[in-house]
């Protein structure tokens, strides 16, 4: 009997009953996963079925999923878990929220939703032309053009963020940036607008509109097909002392303020 037991047992694990299961579970992950290049960097991947699952974290994978099914940003589970955990490390509600560079609301939707899940009530200003790219670097953009990502519009982000204690500005952030040049607290800000010469504004500007502690996360620093986001974001650190800056396996650049 013990031997017949333990058989089945060494039979069970051999054929990986559990990942059966999960692929079962979650096909539709697994195969994104796959299909996103996993073979390619597979480094990425490295031991990954003994890290943290984050489908295990209820709130987070309730959030993120109904924003990716949204359609309505470019973003999958990684990048929106870092922006997850720059929300649990406000310090309060009372250091407001930026994301400069919303086009279709993904992920200023995300972030709304982070916050309110975790009890923040944090005042929070989101920035775009709602016509696309307004200024590009041709050096360092590459394939970004004035107008890119223009198949969007202010109305519309408005009706799916669908919520007015969000205050959206529409235009050219190098002009609508006065528009917060009182606040000097905000505690986390997103920049997502691809371009070497928005992004590096972007530093400037927040540079003074933040305090130590305050987290700026910079996308596409990673992004082979956005060098002028790795050229604004080295530029800005090597030049200045204020941020700490890590560069996460998602393709974001980190930057903590510390003085
Ligand atoms: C990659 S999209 C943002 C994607 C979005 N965060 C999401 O949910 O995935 C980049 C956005 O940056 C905006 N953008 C680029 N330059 C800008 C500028 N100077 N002022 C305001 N918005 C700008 C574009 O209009 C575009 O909507």
């Amino acid at each position: 009997m013990y031997i017949t037991k333990k058989l089945i047992n060494f039979v069970l694990k051999g054929i990986g009953i559990d990942r059966i299961n999960r692929l079962f579970q979650r096909a539709d992950v697994r195969y994104e996963i796959a299909r996103k290049g996993a073979t390619y960097y597979n480094y990425y991947w490295h031991k990954a079925k003994k890290k943290i699952d984050l489908r295990d974290f209820d709130d987070f994978w309730e959030t993120a999923t109904q924003v990716i099914q949204d359609q309505r940003t470019i973003h999958y589970y990684d990048r929106l878990y870092v922006l997850w955990q720059a929300v649990l490390n406000l310090p309060s509600s009372d250091y407001p929220v930026a994301e400069v560079g919303t086009y279709k609301g993904g992920t200023a939707k995300f972030i709304r939703e982070a916050l309110r899940t975790n009890g923040y009530q944090n005042k929070f200003f989101v920035f775009d032309t709602f016509e696309g790219h307004a200024v590009v670097d041709e050096r360092w953009d590459g394939r970004h053009y004035v107008g890119n990502f223009s198949d969007t519009s202010y109305e519309e982000v408005k009706a799916y963020l669908n919520a007015p204690d969000i205050t959206i500005h529409k235009g050219n952030f190098l002009e609508t940036a006065q528009l917060i040049d009182r606040i000097t607290n905000f505690g986390m800000v997103h920049i997502d607008v691809d371009v070497y010469p928005v992004i590096k504004f972007c530093l400037d500007f927040f540079e003074k509109h933040t305090l130590p502690g305050s987290i700026i996360i910079v996308d596409d620093y990673g992004n082979r097909n956005c060098k002028g986001a790795k050229k604004a974001v080295d530029e800005y650190v090597e030049d200045n002392a204020f941020f700490l800056m890590f560069y996460l396996l998602s393709g974001q650049a980190l930057l903590v303020k510390v003085q």
